[in-house]
């Protein structure tokens, strides 16, 4: 196995454990990349100056530089060091902080209501809610968030190098679609959203004016909360199908349910990794790291390594300090990492609350195809012949 197939492989908890007793820093000839796997691996290069978002020579990956799409990657906190981070950061990163749960919540369950299965079609509560929720609080309008939504996951397709040049070119038309809403937005200036105002008097505190970055950062909200909060819904609705004892423990015990997210996230991450680029040479866990070296980051390894976590490999809906390196750790740490418990909390409370006689039988599910994320694809009983599909 190789640590892009172990994201979404039936089970690569065995395999990183492997990697983590080898070394939790080591070389990998034939991928040519190093892979930090241990918890002190994983936290050093994340904070590490040297280690960076991108390589020095290519900020846009080329498959995508001359598009839309490529436009707003190029411009997203998530990809940049430096100011091109700091300035959107600190802008948006007091408001995300400053929604209270209970808003979150109050808007996903009014969202619910709104779209058409969420439970014969769990691709509605994983893909289109959390993107919903997110627009609701940025104050698009209401009759256009499932659009948004299809958008944002159109737009997503640039992030994978596993796209072909179809899924580029939805990418391109979803990035021009969503900038158009965004610009739209921002005219009126009367009609801002409580989250959006708060996002506002942020940059003029920090004197960052920059339209096209913060529409670029604002798309960025949208395309972060896509397919990682699809993916911890999924692998939440795994876990409860994987183990009916914890469905009995949950129905039971419905206030459980952001315990039972919050495990899932550490035991079964949907990000499983991420990737650095060392800028210069630096020594790193006792390695020589060179300019040029990419590292490929096993977030979803670190969560079971038993320094940071006692008994790893068990679930614990009450773990006592819960160490989780799925939302990331140091200056690129995950600001939307409340917001996404919430909004998966919700999900699943409403799948648990309405869970139809039809579910109790056993889902099936494989993984989208992807390197680094995990996130699960159900399938109904008429669809049940593919030979990746996971009981
Ligand atoms: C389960 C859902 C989520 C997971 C697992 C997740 C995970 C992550 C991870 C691992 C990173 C750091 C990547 C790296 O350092 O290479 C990150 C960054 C980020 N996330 Fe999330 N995320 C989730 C949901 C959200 C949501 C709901 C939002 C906002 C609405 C959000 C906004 C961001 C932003 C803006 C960044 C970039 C931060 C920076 O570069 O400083 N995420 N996320």
């Amino acid at each position: 196995m190789t640590p892009f197939e172990a994201a979404t492989h039936a089970d690569p908890y065995a395999y990183y454990s492997g990697l983590r007793r080898q070394k939790g820093l080591l070389f990998d000839a034939g991928l040519r990349l190093w892979i930090a796997s241990s918890a002190n691996a994983v936290e050093a290069i994340l904070g590490h100056p040297d280690c960076r978002v991108r390589p020095l020579n290519e900020p846009i990956p080329p498959a995508i530089a001359q598009g839309a799409a490529g436009m707003i990657f190029g411009r997203l906190m998530r990809m940049n060091e430096g100011p091109r981070h700091l300035c959107p950061r600190m802008a948006i990163e007091p408001a995300l902080a400053s929604v209270e749960a209970q808003s979150i919540a109050a808007i996903a369950s009014r969202l619910i209501e709104t779209l058409d299965k969420p439970l014969e079609d769990p691709d509605e509560l994983m893909f289109t809610l959390p993107v919903c929720v997110v627009a609701a609080l940025l104050g698009l309008p209401s009759n256009r968030l499932q659009e948004v939504a299809r958008l944002t996951r159109g737009f997503v397709a640039c992030f994978s190098p596993l796209s072909d040049e179809t899924q580029l070119g939805e990418s391109n038309s979803a990035a021009a679609g969503l900038s158009q809403l965004f610009s739209a937005l921002l005219s009126k200036d009367d009609q801002r959203s409580c989250f959006l105002s708060h996002i506002w008097s942020g940059c003029e505190a920090t004197a960052w004016r920059d339209d096209e970055a913060l529409i670029a950062n604002l798309i960025g909200l949208l395309s972060q909360t896509c397919e990682a909060t699809a993916g911890l819904i999924g692998n939440t609705l795994v876990a409860l199908n994987r183990n009916p004892g914890l469905l009995e423990d949950l129905q039971a015990a419905p206030m459980l349910v952001a315990d039972l997210v919050k495990e899932v996230a550490r035991y079964d991450s949907p990000v499983q990794n991420t990737r650095r680029f060392v800028a210069k040479r630096c020594t790193i866990e006792g390695s020589l790291l060179e300019a040029g070296d990419t590292v490929l980051v096993l977030l979803a390894s670190a969560n079971r390594d038993s320094s940071a976590n006692p008994d790893p490999d068990s679930f614990l809906l009450k773990r006592t300090n819960r160490r989780q390196f799925s939302f990331g750790s140091g200056r690129h740490e995950c600001p939307g990492q409340q917001l996404a418990l919430t909004i998966a909390s919700e999900a699943i409370s409403a799948w648990l609350h309405r869970k139809p006689a039809s579910s109790d039988r056993h889902y099936q599910w494989s993984y989208l195809p992807s390197l680094n994320s995990r996130i699960p694809r159900f399938y109904r009983d008429r669809e049940l012949s593919s030979d990746r599909s996971y009981v």
